[in-house]
C-alpha cells in the first residue's frame, strides 16, 4: 500500500464524502454513527472529526475517528495514579475510530491514533488536559493496549479485575515524553 493513498483531513459537515453512507468498520454501533449522526454532531460542535479518504477510490471515507472535550471523575484514576487528585479531571476523548473492514490490519488504525495524539498534544500547550480517554469495545482493548493505553477497570486486591469495563486512559505525561 503506498504512503501517498490516503489522506487525512478535517471532517467538514457540509461536505458530501464518496461512501459515506456504506462506511463499514465491521461494529454496527459506529457504522450507525458515521451514516446517520456524524455531519449533524460535528456541525453542532459535539465533536471534531478527522477523516481518512483512499486516493485510489474516489476519495472513498475509509477511516474517521471523533474527539470531545470531557469530564472525568479522578476516582476513575485511582488504579493508575499515585497521590491525590482532584473530583473532575480534564479530558480530551476519544468517542469513535473506525477502519473500513477491507482496509483494517494494515497500519490505518495506529496512524489515526497518532495523529489524535498529535491533536492532544498541541492542544493540551493551550488548554489544560490531563489525558486521553476513551470507551473501547472489547474487541479493541487489546489494540489500544498495543499503543499505551491503560484500563481503568477496579482492581482487587489479588490483581485480578471486579469490574471489567472498557475504560481506558493514556495520560499527557506518556503523550509528552512521546511527542516533546
Ligand atoms: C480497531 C481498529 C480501529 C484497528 O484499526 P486497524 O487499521 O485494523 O489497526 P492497525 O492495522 O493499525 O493495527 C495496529 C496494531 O493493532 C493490532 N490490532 C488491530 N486490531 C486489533 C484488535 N481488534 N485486537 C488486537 N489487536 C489489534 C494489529 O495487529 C497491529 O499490531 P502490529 O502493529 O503489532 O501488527 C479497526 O479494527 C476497527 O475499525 N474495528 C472496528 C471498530 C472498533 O472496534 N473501533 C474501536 C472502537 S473503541
Amino acid at each position: 500500500m503506498s504512503d501517498n493513498r490516503f489522506i487525512l483531513e478535517k471532517y467538514d459537515p457540509t461536505t458530501s464524502y464518496f461512501q459515506q453512507k456504506k462506511f463499514d468498520c465491521g461494529n454496527k454501533l459506529i457504522n450507525k454513527f458515521v451514516h446517520g449522526s456524524l455531519k449533524k454532531q460535528v456541525s453542532r460542535h459535539f465533536s471534531q472529526a478527522y477523516v481518512l479518504l483512499d486516493l485510489d477510490d474516489n476519495e472513498r471515507f475509509s477511516a474517521f475517528y471523533n474527539l470531545t472535550s470531557f469530564k472525568l471523575q479522578g476516582s476513575e484514576l485511582d488504579t493508575i495514579s499515585q497521590g491525590s487528585l482532584p473530583r473532575d479531571i480534564p479530558c480530551v476523548r476519544l468517542v469513535m475510530l473506525g477502519v473500513n473492514t477491507s482496509l483494517q490490519n494494515k497500519g490505518l488504525g495506529r496512524k489515526l491514533m497518532s495523529d489524535a495524539l498529535h491533536r492532544v498534544h498541541r492542544a493540551s500547550k493551550e488548554i489544560g488536559i490531563y489525558g486521553l480517554y476513551l470507551d473501547a469495545e472489547p474487541s479493541a482493548i487489546n489494540f489500544y493496549l498495543s499503543l499505551g493505553f491503560n484500563r481503568l477497570d477496579e482492581a482487587n486486591t489479588d490483581g485480578s479485575n471486579v469490574n471489567e469495563t472498557g475504560k481506558m486512559f493514556l495520560s499527557i505525561d506518556v503523550i509528552n515524553a512521546l511527542l516533546d
